[in-house]
C-alpha cells in the first residue's frame, strides 16, 4: 500500500463500506488489489493500492472514474457550469429518457451529469428503473458545491498509481486474480427485508448472481487468490459461506429506499486466507 494523503469517496453510495474498514485486515503483501463493485470506493480511497483493478456494472459511474483519473479540470469546469433548483435537477435527470440525445454528451458532460445528480438526489441514492432511466426525485439541497481539493486528490491517486478502470459484470473481472493478488468483494446485500435496497442496476442482483458469486469465490480459492468478502448477516449468507471464515461486525447503516432505517446492524467479513 502507497504513502497516502487524505481522499475520500465522492459520492455518497447506498451501502458505502467507510464505517467497515477498521475491521478489515487486509494481507500484508500483495500483488494487484481487485474490487468488482466499486461502487463509491470508500475501501479503495482508505487502503489506496499501488496497482488496483477497479470495476463495476454501473456503466455511468465508471465512466466518472475515467474522466476524474484522465480529464480532472475539464470536469470541474462543467461541474462549476451547473445550477442548484428544482428544474435544471429534472431536466439533467430527464436526458437518458432519449438514448440517442444521451449517447451525443460527451463523456466529461456524462460525468459531470453523474456527480450532480448524486449530490443533488435524495438521500444520495442510484436507483434506475427496468429502462434504466435514472428516477430518484430531487433532493431539495439549496446548494450544488464542489469540493475541488477532494476531487483532486482522487484524479492524483488514479493517474499516479496503476489503476485500471473496467465497466461489467463482476465474474468477467474475477478471471483475472491469480495467487499473489487480493480481492476485496462487495456485492449488493442478501436482503434482510422485502424492503431493504438492492437495485443499482437496471437488472438488480439476484439469489441467483449470489450463488454465481460463492461459484466465483470457490474458483478464486482454488487458485489460491485471497478475498475478503462483505455481506448482509442472513441465514442464507451464513449457509451459503460455511466453508469460509466468517466473522460477525457492527455497521452503521444510513441509507436504504425510504431514507429511513438508521441504525446498527450485524454484517458479516467472510475470508480465505
Ligand atoms: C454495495 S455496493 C458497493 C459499495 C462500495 N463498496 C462502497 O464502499 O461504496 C455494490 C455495487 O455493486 C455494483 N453491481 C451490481 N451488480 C453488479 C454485477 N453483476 N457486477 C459488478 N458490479 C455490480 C453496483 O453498481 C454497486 O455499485
Amino acid at each position: 500500500m502507497s504513502e497516502k494523503t487524505k481522499t475520500s469517496p465522492f459520492l455518497k453510495w447506498a451501502g458505502g463500506k467507510r464505517k467497515l474498514t477498521v475491521f478489515m485486515n487486509f494481507p500484508e503483501k500483495i500483488g494487484t488489489y481487485y474490487e468488482p463493485f466499486l461502487g463509491g470506493g470508500a475501501v479503495l480511497f482508505h487502503f489506496k493500492p499501488e496497482s488496483a483493478f477497479i470495476s463495476d456494472k454501473n456503466r455511468e459511474l465508471v465512466n466518472t472514474y475515467h474522466v476524474l483519473k484522465y480529464a480532472i479540470d475539464p470536469l470541474i469546469d462543467e461541474l462549476k457550469k451547473q445550477h442548484a433548483t428544482k428544474e435544471y435537477y429534472y431536466k439533467l435527470r430527464n436526458l437518458d429518457r432519449c438514448l440517442e440525445s444521451f449517447e451525443l454528451l460527451s463523456e466529461i458532460e456524462r460525468a459531470a451529469r453523474f456527480i450532480y445528480l448524486n449530490k443533488m438526489c435524495f438521500n444520495g441514492l442510484y436507483r434506475v428503473n427496468k429502462k434504466n432511466h435514472f428516477n430518484v426525485p430531487f433532493g431539495d439541497k439549496k446548494e450544488f458545491l464542489v469540493d475541488e481539493d477532494n476531487l483532486k486528490s482522487v484524479s492524483d491517486y488514479l493517474g499516479s498509481s496503476v489503476i485500471e478502470i473496467f465497466s461489467g459484470d463482476f465474474e468477467e473481472a474475477l478471471d483475472y486474480p491469480d495467487d499473489d493478488d487480493f480481492v476485496y468483494l462487495d456485492p449488493p446485500y442478501v436482503p434482510l427485508s422485502t424492503s431493504s435496497f438492492t437495485g443499482y442496476t437496471n437488472t438488480g442482483f439476484t439469489l441467483d448472481d449470489h450463488y454465481r458469486l460463492k461459484t466465483t469465490c470457490d474458483s478464486m480459492n482454488h487458485r489460491g487468490v485471497r478475498f475478503l468478502l462483505s455481506n448482509s448477516d442472513t441465514p442464507f449468507t451464513r449457509a451459503l459461506y460455511r466453508d469460509y471464515d466468517i466473522a460477525v461486525v457492527k455497521a452503521a447503516r444510513n441509507i436504504n429506499s425510504n431514507g429511513g432505517g438508521r441504525g446498527c446492524v450485524n454484517e458479516l467479513l467472510i475470508t480465505n486466507y
